[in-house]
């Protein structure tokens, strides 16, 4: 550790804290195209980050380690992503300086809205700027992407293709369709493990990419999007293994959405409106059914405007 660092650490005595949002995503599209030999898929996604989140309290500790305690208990343990990040970042530098980090959870739990992701791309950023590293983006690239497909996304957020695993990333203008200005999440009653999904996807149900390339196009050229061209390649398998999520989507149909689709490796579904009114109707009469769902919409989480179309 150079001398300029050690300066900045002694400022960040035990006890100091910093807060921060971690926010989750939807894929807009997600084109699964084949399966590579170290048996990840090959992804052409566009993902875009969404106005819910997970608030973050750092603290400094005295003991030589870090921990996690979560709202959610189940997840108040060290394989948790956060513990591992923030690991990783310790034992870059040479740290010796603990950390506690108390995770409170508003996004579901392996829902496919990326939240286990997000918050480990928090804990790297937050320590980069916190602690002044100096992590370069490539450095924080990688270390993202060892964490796992979707950590890399997060770095900066907003709206992006990913290719690869999903690890590579191009950011894409903050442009979003006045069509889908308002989102409705809706997240049945049930996890659903992105491995076992990937698992049991058939080379059926891959694609050529078309739909991403038509949805790229049409956001880079602020030109019409169709709704048509939402694809997740993931869908059909898990409408057909997870009746529970075909029935919520048949219930979204029903209430008034005028499209719907699977978010990432699901369960969580996305319906997009134009109309706040709308959207809060549908919430509501899904909510009397007693389904959760969430209100929302596409931001940029480093406050840049979006501009719609
Ligand atoms: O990268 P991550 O650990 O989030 O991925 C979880 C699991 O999802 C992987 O172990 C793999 O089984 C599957 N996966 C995949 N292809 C991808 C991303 C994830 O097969 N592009």
């Amino acid at each position: 550790m150079s001398h300029a660092q050690n300066a900045v650490l002694q400022l960040n005595k035990a006890g100091s804290s910093y807060f921060v949002r971690s926010y989750a995503k939807i894929n807009l599209t997600l084109d699964v195209l084949g399966k590579r030999a170290d048996g990840y898929h090959e992804l052409v996604t566009i993902m875009q980050t969404v106005d819910l989140y997970d608030t973050l309290c750092l603290t400094i500790t005295e003991k030589d380690c870090v921990q996690v305690i979560c709202s959610r208990p189940e997840l108040s343990h060290e394989e948790n992503l956060v513990v591992r990040a923030a690991q990783m970042v310790r034992r870059s530098f040479s740290l010796t300086q603990g950390l506690l980090i108390e995770l409170y959870k508003r996004i579901p739990v392996a829902a496919g809205l990326g939240g286990g992701s997000s918050n480990a791309a928090t804990v790297l950023l937050a320590l980069q700027q916190w602690w002044r590293l100096p992590l370069s983006l490539p450095d924080m690239l990688a270390m993202a992407a060892s964490l796992g497909s979707d950590v890399p996304f997060f770095l900066r957020g907003g709206l992006a293709v990913c290719e690869g695993r999903g690890e590579r990333i191009t950011p894409l203008a903050p442009h979003w369709p006045t069509k889908m200005r308002w989102l409705l999440l809706l997240k049945p009653a049930l996890g659903v493990s992105t491995a076992t999904v990937f698992r049991s996807l058939p080379a059926s149900d891959y694609t050529n990419g078309t739909c991403s390339q038509a949805v790229h196009t049409a956001l880079a050229a602020k030109g019409q999007l169709h709704l048509e061209h939402l694809h997740n390649s993931l869908e059909r398998g898990v409408l057909e293994q997870y009746p529970e999520v075909a029935q919520a989507r048949e219930a979204l149909l029903r209430a008034g959405a005028p499209c719907v689709q699977l978010s990432g490796s699901g369960p969580t579904l996305f319906a997009p409106f134009s109309l706040l009114d709308t959207a809060a109707h549908v919430q509501q009469r899904l909510r009397a059914q007693g389904y959760e769902v969430y209100l929302t919409c596409a931001i940029h989480p480093n406050g840049v405007d979006i501009s719609f179309f």
